[in-house]
């Protein structure tokens, strides 16, 4: 039974947050097992959604559960080169924030429903509309995989604001 590890959240400002990440085409072990490694960091952050870049893997897999109903049960999910194939064109505002970016919020405006197609843990080919939170939640953990941020739809001052405090937060860890 190979054990769970929690990962390290990269913050930002990173470069490995702004790359575009690397399809993945052979469902390795390796690689199942680094999903279930980013579920546990996920949950423990505790957050509901995480991209492999910000655990410093330039690959296309993202984890989410977006269940917050106490006492519901978990629903994990796993999604390997996850892609919106269809988007409704109502929208909806979100205060979103984000593991890499620590204790910051912003309003940002996206299809309210998206549909997704992505292989699953077990190498199938799966597809589901999302809405409400869920989706978006898979918007913005594949937007990850772009290197773009929930910040970067900001206004550019705010953007700024955000990024100067996360320098700050970094210089402060890095001291201890
Ligand atoms: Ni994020």
């Amino acid at each position: 039974m190979p054990v769970k590890m929690k990962r390290n959240i990269l913050i930002h400002p990173d470069p490995r947050l702004k790359k575009t990440c690397a399809p993945v085409d052979d469902l390795s072990d390796a690689l199942r097992s680094l999903a279930d490694d980013m579920l546990e960091t996920m949950y423990d952050a505790p957050g509901i959604g995480l991209a492999a870049p910000q655990v410093g893997v330039l690959s296309r897999l993202i984890v989410l559960d977006c269940i917050k109903e106490e006492g519901a049960p978990p629903q994990p999910m796993a999604m390997f080169n996850p892609m919106v194939i269809a988007t409704s064109d109502e929208t909806s505002t979100y205060d979103e924030g984000c593991l890499s970016i620590p204790e910051q919020y912003g309003e940002v405006t996206r299809p309210a429903e998206v549909e997704v197609a992505w292989i699953d843990r077990d190498g199938k080919a799966r597809q589901q509309v999302f809405d409400k939170l869920w989706a978006t939640c898979v918007q913005h953990e594949i937007d990850h995989l772009d290197g773009k941020l929930f910040i970067d739809y900001l206004r550019p001052l705010r953007r700024q604001m955000i990024t100067r405090k996360m320098q700050k937060l970094k210089r402060e860890m890095a001291r201890g």
